[in-house]
Protein backbone atom coordinates (compact mmCIF):
# COMPACT_ATOMS: atom_id res chain seq x y z
CA UNK A 1 0.00 0.00 0.00
CA UNK A 2 1.64 3.44 -1.18
CA UNK A 3 1.35 6.05 1.31
CA UNK A 4 -1.53 8.19 -0.81
CA UNK A 5 -3.60 5.17 -0.56
CA UNK A 6 -3.12 5.10 3.25
CA UNK A 7 -3.59 8.67 3.43
CA UNK A 8 -6.76 8.10 1.72
CA UNK A 9 -8.05 5.08 3.99
CA UNK A 10 -7.56 6.52 7.25
CA UNK A 11 -9.26 10.10 6.01
CA UNK A 12 -12.24 7.60 4.38
CA UNK A 13 -12.49 6.22 7.98
CA UNK A 14 -11.83 9.52 10.37
CA UNK A 15 -14.72 10.53 7.66
CA UNK A 16 -17.33 7.77 8.51
CA UNK A 17 -16.56 8.13 12.36
CA UNK A 18 -17.34 11.88 12.49
CA UNK A 19 -20.61 11.35 10.48
CA UNK A 20 -21.54 8.48 12.54
CA UNK A 21 -20.93 10.79 15.95
CA UNK A 22 -22.21 13.46 14.04
CA UNK A 23 -25.78 11.65 13.49
CA UNK A 24 -25.80 10.41 16.74
CA UNK A 25 -25.34 13.84 18.68
CA UNK A 26 -27.85 14.54 16.73
CA UNK A 27 -30.28 12.24 17.24
CA UNK A 28 -29.98 12.73 21.03
CA UNK A 29 -30.76 16.34 20.35
CA UNK A 30 -33.80 15.44 18.99
CA UNK A 31 -34.36 12.87 21.70
CA UNK A 32 -34.28 15.62 24.34
CA UNK A 33 -36.39 17.87 22.56
CA UNK A 34 -38.50 16.39 19.25
CA UNK A 35 -38.41 19.66 17.47
CA UNK A 36 -37.44 22.64 19.11
CA UNK A 37 -38.74 25.20 16.20
CA UNK A 38 -42.38 24.11 17.44
CA UNK A 39 -44.17 25.56 20.47
CA UNK A 40 -46.88 24.28 22.49
CA UNK A 41 -48.99 26.72 24.59
CA UNK A 42 -51.03 25.97 27.71
CA UNK A 43 -54.19 27.37 27.44
CA UNK A 44 -56.76 26.93 30.47
CA UNK A 45 -60.16 27.95 31.40
CA UNK A 46 -63.16 26.83 33.85
CA UNK A 47 -65.98 26.29 31.64
CA UNK A 48 -67.39 22.88 30.15
CA UNK A 49 -65.93 21.98 26.74
CA UNK A 50 -69.94 23.04 25.58
CA UNK A 51 -69.61 26.37 26.09
CA UNK A 52 -69.12 28.79 23.50
CA UNK A 53 -65.63 29.78 25.13
CA UNK A 54 -64.32 26.79 24.74
CA UNK A 55 -65.22 26.69 21.07
CA UNK A 56 -63.63 30.32 20.78
CA UNK A 57 -60.74 28.53 22.29
CA UNK A 58 -60.24 25.98 19.92
CA UNK A 59 -60.67 28.55 16.93
CA UNK A 60 -57.66 30.45 18.42
CA UNK A 61 -55.69 27.45 18.23
CA UNK A 62 -56.53 26.43 15.08
CA UNK A 63 -56.14 30.04 13.66
CA UNK A 64 -52.47 30.01 15.18
CA UNK A 65 -51.40 26.63 13.70
CA UNK A 66 -52.36 28.22 10.12
CA UNK A 67 -50.78 31.73 10.98
CA UNK A 68 -47.54 30.28 12.51
CA UNK A 69 -47.33 27.44 9.43
CA UNK A 70 -47.65 25.01 12.19
CA UNK A 71 -45.16 25.96 14.49
CA UNK A 72 -46.93 27.26 17.05
CA UNK A 73 -50.23 25.43 18.82
CA UNK A 74 -52.34 24.98 21.88
CA UNK A 75 -53.53 22.21 24.24
CA UNK A 76 -56.63 23.12 26.44
CA UNK A 77 -57.46 22.62 30.16
CA UNK A 78 -61.43 23.07 30.37
CA UNK A 79 -63.19 23.10 33.57
CA UNK A 80 -60.85 24.59 35.43
CA UNK A 81 -58.26 21.29 35.20
CA UNK A 82 -55.24 24.07 35.85
CA UNK A 83 -56.98 25.10 38.85
CA UNK A 84 -60.14 28.62 39.44
CA UNK A 85 -59.22 31.87 37.47
CA UNK A 86 -57.71 33.71 40.53
CA UNK A 87 -55.22 30.42 40.76
CA UNK A 88 -54.57 29.99 37.09
CA UNK A 89 -53.84 34.00 36.88
CA UNK A 90 -51.82 32.82 39.46
CA UNK A 91 -50.26 30.19 37.95
CA UNK A 92 -49.50 32.72 34.68
CA UNK A 93 -47.47 35.29 36.76
CA UNK A 94 -45.17 32.24 37.59
CA UNK A 95 -45.14 31.29 34.06
CA UNK A 96 -46.72 27.66 34.90
CA UNK A 97 -49.51 28.93 32.07
CA UNK A 98 -49.09 30.27 29.24
CA UNK A 99 -52.80 31.79 28.73
CA UNK A 100 -56.32 31.86 30.52
CA UNK A 101 -59.44 33.20 29.94
CA UNK A 102 -61.06 34.28 32.74
CA UNK A 103 -63.87 37.02 33.69
CA UNK A 104 -62.79 40.92 34.73
CA UNK A 105 -64.45 40.11 37.78
CA UNK A 106 -60.89 38.14 39.35
CA UNK A 107 -58.88 40.23 37.74
CA UNK A 108 -60.22 43.01 39.60
CA UNK A 109 -58.34 41.89 42.25
CA UNK A 110 -54.97 42.01 40.33
CA UNK A 111 -55.81 45.35 38.92
CA UNK A 112 -58.92 46.69 40.40
CA UNK A 113 -59.66 49.73 37.55
CA UNK A 114 -61.40 46.26 36.15
CA UNK A 115 -63.80 46.34 38.75
CA UNK A 116 -65.36 48.89 36.61
CA UNK A 117 -67.16 46.56 34.47
CA UNK A 118 -68.50 44.56 37.60
CA UNK A 119 -70.85 47.76 38.25
CA UNK A 120 -74.31 47.10 37.92
CA UNK A 121 -76.43 48.26 34.64
CA UNK A 122 -72.76 50.06 33.14
CA UNK A 123 -73.26 48.75 29.56
CA UNK A 124 -77.04 49.79 27.97
CA UNK A 125 -77.20 46.85 25.70
CA UNK A 126 -74.99 44.22 23.33
CA UNK A 127 -73.87 47.00 21.00
CA UNK A 128 -72.95 49.32 23.60
CA UNK A 129 -70.86 46.97 25.68
CA UNK A 130 -68.68 45.85 22.24
CA UNK A 131 -68.46 49.18 21.24
CA UNK A 132 -66.43 49.89 24.41
CA UNK A 133 -64.28 47.01 24.78
CA UNK A 134 -63.48 47.40 20.94
CA UNK A 135 -62.32 51.01 21.42
CA UNK A 136 -60.15 53.41 23.05
CA UNK A 137 -61.37 52.26 26.71
CA UNK A 138 -60.94 48.53 26.13
CA UNK A 139 -57.53 48.69 24.30
CA UNK A 140 -56.19 51.04 27.16
CA UNK A 141 -57.08 48.68 29.97
CA UNK A 142 -56.30 45.65 28.58
CA UNK A 143 -53.05 47.12 27.71
CA UNK A 144 -52.53 48.35 31.68
CA UNK A 145 -52.84 44.96 32.63
CA UNK A 146 -49.61 44.55 32.78
CA UNK A 147 -48.02 47.15 35.06
CA UNK A 148 -49.49 47.51 38.38
CA UNK A 149 -49.82 51.16 39.78
CA UNK A 150 -46.30 51.67 41.35
CA UNK A 151 -44.61 50.53 37.91
CA UNK A 152 -43.88 47.44 38.39
CA UNK A 153 -44.93 44.50 35.86
CA UNK A 154 -48.03 42.44 37.08
CA UNK A 155 -47.08 39.29 35.10
CA UNK A 156 -50.01 39.50 33.21
CA UNK A 157 -50.75 40.21 29.62
CA UNK A 158 -54.55 41.66 28.12
CA UNK A 159 -54.52 39.68 25.03
CA UNK A 160 -58.46 40.31 23.84
CA UNK A 161 -61.96 40.05 24.97
CA UNK A 162 -64.70 37.39 24.26
CA UNK A 163 -68.09 37.93 24.95
CA UNK A 164 -69.94 36.76 28.45
CA UNK A 165 -73.53 38.09 27.69
CA UNK A 166 -75.44 39.54 30.67
CA UNK A 167 -74.98 37.93 33.97
CA UNK A 168 -79.28 37.08 35.69
CA UNK A 169 -80.25 35.51 38.67
CA UNK A 170 -81.18 32.01 38.61
CA UNK A 171 -82.95 30.66 42.14
CA UNK A 172 -84.54 27.59 43.85
CA UNK A 173 -87.19 29.62 44.38
CA UNK A 174 -89.38 32.15 41.48
CA UNK A 175 -87.96 35.65 41.51
CA UNK A 176 -89.10 38.68 39.45
CA UNK A 177 -88.37 41.97 41.80
CA UNK A 178 -85.49 42.25 44.38
CA UNK A 179 -87.70 41.86 47.43
CA UNK A 180 -88.43 38.02 46.28
CA UNK A 181 -84.52 37.54 46.73
CA UNK A 182 -84.70 38.42 50.33
CA UNK A 183 -83.26 35.77 52.54
CA UNK A 184 -81.56 33.93 49.70
CA UNK A 185 -77.64 32.95 49.57
CA UNK A 186 -76.55 34.09 46.15
CA UNK A 187 -73.51 32.76 45.03
CA UNK A 188 -71.03 35.64 43.52
CA UNK A 189 -67.48 35.75 42.07
CA UNK A 190 -64.30 36.76 44.21
CA UNK A 191 -65.27 40.37 43.55
CA UNK A 192 -66.64 42.91 46.29
CA UNK A 193 -68.77 44.90 43.75
CA UNK A 194 -70.84 41.72 42.74
CA UNK A 195 -70.88 41.08 46.43
CA UNK A 196 -72.41 44.38 46.86
CA UNK A 197 -74.73 44.06 43.87
CA UNK A 198 -76.47 41.13 45.30
CA UNK A 199 -76.81 43.02 48.75
CA UNK A 200 -78.22 46.17 47.40
CA UNK A 201 -80.89 43.23 45.89
CA UNK A 202 -81.40 41.85 49.49
CA UNK A 203 -79.90 38.79 49.07
CA UNK A 204 -76.58 37.47 50.94
CA UNK A 205 -73.62 37.04 49.13
CA UNK A 206 -71.29 33.89 49.08
CA UNK A 207 -68.33 34.27 47.11
CA UNK A 208 -66.68 31.02 45.54
CA UNK A 209 -64.83 29.91 42.50
CA UNK A 210 -67.58 28.16 39.62
CA UNK A 211 -66.12 24.79 40.08
CA UNK A 212 -67.25 24.51 43.88
CA UNK A 213 -70.69 26.29 42.66
CA UNK A 214 -72.55 22.76 41.19
CA UNK A 215 -71.76 20.77 44.75
CA UNK A 216 -72.89 23.77 46.93
CA UNK A 217 -76.67 24.06 45.12
CA UNK A 218 -76.82 20.67 45.74
CA UNK A 219 -76.17 20.89 49.07
CA UNK A 220 -77.98 23.82 50.19
CA UNK A 221 -75.25 25.74 50.85
CA UNK A 222 -76.57 28.44 48.56
CA UNK A 223 -79.97 28.87 47.33
CA UNK A 224 -78.73 30.69 43.51
CA UNK A 225 -76.14 32.17 41.40
CA UNK A 226 -76.31 34.97 38.66
CA UNK A 227 -74.63 33.71 35.28
CA UNK A 228 -75.47 34.41 31.40
CA UNK A 229 -77.62 31.25 29.85
CA UNK A 230 -74.75 29.08 28.23
CA UNK A 231 -72.77 29.12 31.63
CA UNK A 232 -76.21 28.34 33.58
CA UNK A 233 -76.88 25.29 30.84
CA UNK A 234 -73.34 23.99 30.52
CA UNK A 235 -72.74 23.70 34.23
CA UNK A 236 -76.06 21.82 34.94
CA UNK A 237 -77.20 23.68 37.37
CA UNK A 238 -80.26 23.96 35.98
CA UNK A 239 -80.54 20.45 37.70
CA UNK A 240 -81.06 22.70 40.98
CA UNK A 241 -82.22 26.56 40.03
CA UNK A 242 -85.54 25.80 38.10
CA UNK A 243 -85.94 29.72 37.97
CA UNK A 244 -84.46 32.14 35.74
CA UNK A 245 -85.39 35.94 36.20
CA UNK A 246 -83.97 37.82 33.45
CA UNK A 247 -82.61 41.19 34.64
CA UNK A 248 -79.47 41.65 33.06
CA UNK A 249 -77.89 43.65 35.72
CA UNK A 250 -74.24 43.12 34.35
CA UNK A 251 -72.20 42.55 31.13
CA UNK A 252 -68.97 41.62 32.74
CA UNK A 253 -66.26 40.76 29.90
CA UNK A 254 -64.26 37.63 30.06
CA UNK A 255 -60.62 38.45 28.87
CA UNK A 256 -57.38 36.04 27.25
CA UNK A 257 -54.92 37.00 29.64
CA UNK A 258 -51.22 35.55 28.32
CA UNK A 259 -48.33 35.37 30.71
CA UNK A 260 -45.54 38.31 31.09
CA UNK A 261 -42.89 35.38 31.12
CA UNK A 262 -44.05 33.33 27.71
CA UNK A 263 -44.51 37.07 26.03
CA UNK A 264 -41.00 38.04 26.79
CA UNK A 265 -39.62 34.93 25.16
CA UNK A 266 -41.63 35.45 22.11
CA UNK A 267 -40.22 37.32 18.81
CA UNK A 268 -42.11 39.88 16.89
CA UNK A 269 -43.87 37.54 14.88
CA UNK A 270 -44.76 35.08 17.22
CA UNK A 271 -46.57 37.81 19.48
CA UNK A 272 -48.04 38.92 15.80
CA UNK A 273 -49.49 35.63 15.00
CA UNK A 274 -51.20 35.32 18.99
CA UNK A 275 -52.34 38.72 18.50
CA UNK A 276 -54.36 37.70 15.11
CA UNK A 277 -55.73 34.78 16.16
CA UNK A 278 -56.96 35.87 19.09
CA UNK A 279 -58.35 38.80 17.41
CA UNK A 280 -60.17 36.35 14.50
CA UNK A 281 -61.50 33.62 17.47
CA UNK A 282 -62.95 37.07 19.53
CA UNK A 283 -64.92 37.76 16.18
CA UNK A 284 -65.57 34.11 15.85
CA UNK A 285 -66.63 33.70 19.37
CA UNK A 286 -68.94 36.98 19.78
CA UNK A 287 -71.03 35.29 16.83
CA UNK A 288 -71.39 32.07 18.04
CA UNK A 289 -72.37 33.95 21.76
CA UNK A 290 -75.40 35.21 20.32
CA UNK A 291 -76.91 31.98 18.72
CA UNK A 292 -75.71 29.61 21.65
CA UNK A 293 -76.96 32.03 24.15
CA UNK A 294 -80.22 32.30 22.60
CA UNK A 295 -80.46 28.29 21.97
CA UNK A 296 -79.06 28.36 25.70
CA UNK A 297 -82.46 29.66 26.91
CA UNK A 298 -84.41 27.60 25.04
CA UNK A 299 -83.08 24.12 26.15
CA UNK A 300 -83.18 25.49 30.07
CA UNK A 301 -86.80 26.02 29.53
CA UNK A 302 -86.98 22.26 27.76
CA UNK A 303 -85.65 21.45 30.35
CA UNK A 304 -87.65 22.86 33.19
CA UNK A 305 -86.62 25.85 34.20
CA UNK A 306 -89.27 29.00 34.44
CA UNK A 307 -88.14 32.15 32.52
CA UNK A 308 -89.23 35.04 34.56
CA UNK A 309 -89.75 38.49 33.18
CA UNK A 310 -87.90 41.10 35.58
CA UNK A 311 -89.22 43.97 37.24
CA UNK A 312 -86.18 45.48 35.66
CA UNK A 313 -86.87 49.15 36.66
CA UNK A 314 -86.97 47.73 40.77
CA UNK A 315 -83.49 46.46 40.13
CA UNK A 316 -82.08 49.08 38.55
CA UNK A 317 -83.24 51.05 41.50
CA UNK A 318 -81.87 48.87 43.90
CA UNK A 319 -78.09 48.41 42.04
CA UNK A 320 -78.06 52.78 42.28
CA UNK A 321 -76.30 52.36 45.49
CA UNK A 322 -73.52 50.45 44.43
CA UNK A 323 -72.51 52.61 41.62
CA UNK A 324 -72.26 55.03 44.24
CA UNK A 325 -70.16 52.95 46.47
CA UNK A 326 -67.83 51.70 43.76
CA UNK A 327 -67.43 54.08 40.78
CA UNK A 328 -65.24 56.22 41.90
CA UNK A 329 -61.86 57.83 41.19
CA UNK A 330 -60.71 56.87 37.94
CA UNK A 331 -63.77 53.96 37.65
CA UNK A 332 -66.31 57.04 37.78
CA UNK A 333 -64.41 58.69 35.01
CA UNK A 334 -64.51 56.08 33.18
CA UNK A 335 -68.08 54.75 33.84
CA UNK A 336 -69.61 58.48 32.95
CA UNK A 337 -66.86 57.99 29.16
CA UNK A 338 -68.87 55.04 28.89
CA UNK A 339 -72.15 56.05 29.37
CA UNK A 340 -71.93 59.45 27.33
CA UNK A 341 -70.55 56.39 24.50
CA UNK A 342 -73.21 55.61 21.98
C1 LIG B 1 -68.91 33.42 33.43
C2 LIG B 1 -67.52 33.68 32.97
C3 LIG B 1 -66.55 32.76 33.66
C4 LIG B 1 -66.71 32.81 35.16
C5 LIG B 1 -68.13 32.55 35.54
C6 LIG B 1 -68.36 32.69 37.06
O1 LIG B 1 -69.34 32.18 32.99
O2 LIG B 1 -67.42 33.49 31.59
O3 LIG B 1 -65.25 33.13 33.30
O4 LIG B 1 -65.90 31.85 35.78
O5 LIG B 1 -68.97 33.45 34.86
O6 LIG B 1 -69.42 33.12 37.44
O7 LIG B 1 -67.45 32.36 37.82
Amino acid sequence: MNRSTSRFIVGFLVGILTSCLGFAWLGQVDAESPDSSKMMLTVAHALPVSHPVHKGLEHFGHELHELSGGTMSISIYPSGQLGNETECLEKIQQGGIDIAKVSTAPIGNFAPVFRLFSLPYLFRDRRHYWNILDGPIGADLLQRLGTREDGEPTGLVGLGYYDAGSRSFYTTRPVTRPTDLEGMKIRVQQDPVAADTVKAMGASAVAMPFGELYTALKQGGVDGAENNPPSFLSSRHFEVCDHYVLDSHSRIPDVLVGSGKLWNNLNDAQRGWIEEAIKRSSLFQRTLWKEESELALQTLEANGVTVHIANTPAFREAAEVVMEKHATGERATLASKIKATP
